[in-house]
């Protein structure tokens, strides 16, 4: 399994932090935001890993991160994504990368308390099709919300005003090869961009969509109040409690 870091956009809910950086090299606590998803994809025995980025700064991953040395790799792959076209059209870059592999993909700025290294197991046992990870959260209209029925995910709402349940989507995906070919397929949503939900969407109508449940605290940091907590519950390894933008 290969493994994909999106580290791209422009951070602009984090203006003016991110006037001058790319959001994930902003610090949580005592490292580099984007530390966080490598450290996890290496413990979990991923050493094939891809970071696309884009945006003013990227030039600014390679000085920091290298080939990797310091997380005990031999080599990272990059990659530019040009414009804001959205998560999918990031991820759509790592097609000759993956190679027909399986995918593990990381959204840059969510942090997870715990190994991932069961999850991947998981979808290693699988074969085929798509996994995602859920966490029941506080605040679920901030993100992609799980439907569930008879132990199945049975849609997923992007940031909806009403939520169906408080599961949120994280930024932790599986997806077998065929992903590519669904990105493909895929139409701009509203706000101009191809959404990672329209292309899980696509995996439960095929009936391949699996989920896991986390136990363990998980964050975005992609706001301010979402930054803070991130560093909070770093600091805390979890006992930073609830607080402004709470997902527990
Ligand atoms: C993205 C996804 C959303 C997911 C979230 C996790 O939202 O679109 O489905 O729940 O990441 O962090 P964004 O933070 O890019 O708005």
């Amino acid at each position: 399994m290969r493994g994909v870091i999106l580290a791209g956009g422009l951070g602009t809910r984090l203006d003016p932090m991110t006037r001058v950086t790319n959001k994930h090299l902003l610090p949580v606590y005592d490292r580099p935001m984007i530390y966080y998803p490598i450290q996890r994809m290496v413990e979990a025995g991923i050493d094939r890993i891809l970071i696309v980025t884009g945006g003013n700064h990227a030039g600014d991953f390679l000085k920091l991160l290298g080939n990797g040395r310091e997380f005990g790799l031999r080599h990272i792959d990059y990659t530019y994504q040009e414009g804001e076209g959205g998560i999918a059209d990031a991820l759509s870059l790592a097609e000759y990368f993956a190679d027909g592999e399986p995918v593990c993909v990381l959204l840059g700025d969510n942090l997870f308390e715990h190994s991932l290294a069961p999850e991947v197991e998981a979808f290693r046992g699988q074969e085929r099709g798509a996994r995602i990870l859920l966490k029941e959260v506080a605040d679920p209209e901030r993100f992609g919300v799980a439907e569930l029925s008879e132990g199945r995910v049975v849609g997923i709402e992007e940031k909806p005003q009403n939520p169906a349940t408080s599961y949120a989507v994280t930024g932790c995906y599986f997806y077998d090869a065929d992903v590519f070919e669904i990105i493909r397929g895929l139409e701009p949503s509203e706000r101009g961009e191809l959404e990672i939900t329209d292309v899980n969407n696509h995996y439960i109508r095929r009936g391949a969509m699996s989920y896991g449940l986390l136990s363990g605290w998980w964050t975005d940091a992609g706001t301010v109040a979402s930054l803070y907590r991130a560093g909070r519950l770093v600091a805390g390894q979890g006992r930073a409690g609830t607080g402004p933008g709470a997902s527990r």
